[in-house]
């Protein structure tokens, strides 16, 4: 036999599945994966069959339908007031995670140090040790999951290529302040870094706060990757488009690499979006998932969960179970979907060293019967 030899150290299953598995087998109530339960806006939906049934199904273009860039190059244009170019800086993709990893195939030679502020989003980790990159963790600091920079500053070497951040995060629902993003810059100034900023949930954000973009902050942006994800915008995460923003010449390098991993992406679904976003359509989404996270943090109250901070945007809240356990938290996880009927992730998934805190993740982005359901089963803790 051939032998195959692994391309990275992760779990051959991601917890994601596993996870989804075990609430399908256990007939549980599935608040692990992030992905809405709800429909989408059927004017969506509609411009997609209408897309199908007019004639666009061939090939789109490399970077994408010109009307998505401009649609997307408008929308942020008009939501973040900077100037983005449709043509030279916007790249559509299958998805952010695919994003992601073009991002780091377009950039990573082997041997170069990735920054990788965990918890973090699962692929960051197998999609640089994919790419032959070396992957340097560092945590941040529980129970606010807020950026030590020194520790940053000292993980940082001749070697680093990229640190990749995530605001509004998942797992923990932190956001980056504007002097996040400062430091950030004082911290790569002078180096040969570039930055992933990973801002799928920026939509998604709550309490009055506000979402800063690192295009909005012109000495970063020169040499970052901004990365996005219509899903979490239009609750259509099956559809798996995303998109990419980033100068000029980094756009120029990403698009080496997409044009033989994936060439274009699904045309009538580019087709649905240009056409739902240019009729000026309100997206009222952070609004609603606000709404669900304060429901879900009432049916909390009600329950032995530790809540140590809402959720400041994504889809997320973290809770601490110590009132109920001290098992480790993928064994208190698994006990939870077959035993008490709903799921969760462990957020020791989110460390390359499966370090626990002892806290367990809910997605709170589903219809308000889903999450009563889920207190209702709790409720025989
Ligand atoms: C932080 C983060 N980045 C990227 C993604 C992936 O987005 P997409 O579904 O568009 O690949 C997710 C999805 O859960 C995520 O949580």
């Amino acid at each position: 036999m051939p032998t195959i030899t692994p391309k990275h150290s992760a779990a051959p299953t991601t917890i994601f599945t596993v996870m989804s598995a075990l609430a399908g087998q256990h007939n549980a109530i599935n608040l692990s994966q992030g992905f809405p339960d709800f429909p989408l806006d059927e004017r969506l939906s509609g411009l997609l069959q209408e897309a199908a049934a007019t004639g666009w199904n061939q090939y789109s273009p490399m970077a994408g339908l010109p009307a998505l860039r401009s649609a997307v190059a408008a929308d942020f244009t008009k939501r973040y007031d900077v100037g983005v170019d449709a043509d030279t800086e916007v790249t559509i993709t299958p998805g952010a995670t695919y994003a992601i990893y073009t991002a780091f195939t377009a950039i990573l030679q082997a041997g170069d140090e990735v920054i990788v502020l965990e918890p973090a989003y699962d692929s960051y980790l197998p999609n640089i040790q994919m790419n032959g990159g070396r992957v340097v963790p560092v945590a941040l600091t529980a129970p606010d999951f807020g950026v030590d920079w020194n520790k940053v500053k000292a993980a940082m070497s001749a070697k680093t290529k990229a640190i990749i951040i995530n605001t509004p995060h998942n797992p923990t629902g932190a956001v980056w302040a504007r002097e996040d993003w400062d430091t950030l810059a004082e911290v790569v100034r002078d180096t040969d870094c570039f930055v992933l900023s990973d801002e799928v949930y920026e939509q998604l954000i709550f309490d009055g706060k506000r979402h800063y973009s690192v295009l909005e902050h012109p000495e970063l942006r020169e040499r970052s990757f901004a990365l996005y994800s219509f899903g979490k915008v239009f609750n259509n995460t099956g559809w798996k488009i995303g998109f990419c923003i980033a100068p000029p010449a980094l756009t120029d390098a990403f698009r080496k690499i997409h044009q033989f991993a994936a060439f274009c992406v699904n045309t009538p679904a580019q087709y649905a979006l240009a056409a739902y976003m240019s009729a000026g359509i309100p997206n009222n989404v952070g609004a609603l998932m606000e709404g669900k996270r304060n429901f879900f943090l009432n049916l909390l109250q009600e329950l032995p969960f530790t809540v140590h901070k809402p959720a400041g945007g994504s889809y997320f809240q973290l809770v601490g179970y110590e009132q109920i356990s001290d098992m480790p938290d993928l064994d208190f996880a698994k006990w939870l979907t077959i035993n008490h009927g709903v799921a969760t992730i462990p957020i020791s998934a989110f460390y390359h060293n499966g370090h626990d805190d002892k806290l367990i993740r809910f997605c709170f982005a589903k219809k308000e019967a889903t999450l009563l359901a889920a207190s209702e089963k709790l409720r025989s803790l």
